[in-house]
């Protein structure tokens, strides 16, 4: 699996983005698209984007009844995006269905990942909230295996994450990883964080990097210094 440095576009518009995007003239960074930015400016924005040549992760989580989630994923394959997400939550039957829906016509299909519990949702909300019993981790790895099982590329999780889930699903089974700030930056809302040079460690295969690149005054050696802690 080959390891890369996801930079995470939140921005509310075009106009922001590509500003941003602007500033990489040499190398064009894997981005994710999240949900601000598909909303504010729709599907046009990842096709912009694509053209630009730079690789897109879609971060839309979709979560409802299989049938809709087959066919809105046929619409985001047709995007030509290269990774998108679900939620484990929507169970296997989902899962499948939306594998199902992302299957272009030649075979070929983004990479699909799973999230499994939001890294909002702690264990006491999920007790209360959700009615689940079970620890907050036993739940992040039993919903991994779902997606293993349902024939889903990888997951969203915490670099911390990353080594079990691959004891449980695999070496090959995809871990994305959030959260991960320099050594020297600043954490913001983010609780538990890792440098880019422990996520390589720690085995995660793709970092999610947001603020600590495009908040940096010089993001495009932001986005380096990221690269080589990670990448090497
Ligand atoms: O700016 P920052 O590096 O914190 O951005 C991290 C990105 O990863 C954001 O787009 C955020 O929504 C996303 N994310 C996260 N934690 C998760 C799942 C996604 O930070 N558990």
């Amino acid at each position: 699996m080959g390891k890369d440095v996801i930079v995470a576009c939140d921005f509310s518009s075009a106009r922001q983005v590509f500003d941003f995007l602007d500033r990489f003239t040499d190398k064009k960074p894997f981005v994710k698209i999240g949900m601000e930015l598909f909303y504010a400016e729709g599907p046009q924005i990842v096709r912009e984007i694509k053209a630009r040549g730079h690789k897109i992760f879609l971060d839309l989580k979709l979560h409802d009844i299989p049938n809709t989630v087959k066919k809105a994923m046929a619409v985001l394959s047709g995007l030509d995006v290269d990774m998108c997400n679900v939620h484990a939550a929507g169970t296997s039957a989902m899962m499948k269905a939306a594998l199902e829906g992302l299957t272009r016509p030649d075979g070929s299909r983004p990479l699909l990942i799973a999230v499994t519990q939001l890294t909002s949702t702690d264990e006491e909300s999920m007790r209360r909230e959700l009615l689940i019993d079970r620890p907050l981790d036993e739940t992040v790895m039993h919903y991994a295996r779902n997606a293993m099982e349902s024939g889903l590329d990888g997951v969203v999780c915490s670099p911390l994450e990353s080594g079990k889930v691959h004891q449980v699903c695999g070496a090959g089974f995809v871990t994305v990883t959030p959260g991960v700030r320099f050594a020297d930056g600043d954490v913001g809302d983010q609780k538990r964080v890792t440098t880019p040079a422990r996520a390589k460690e720690l085995g995660s295969d793709y970092i999610v990097v947001g603020r600590p690149i495009t908040a940096a005054a010089d993001p495009v050696a932001a986005y380096n210094r990221c690269v080589e802690e990670f990448v090497g």
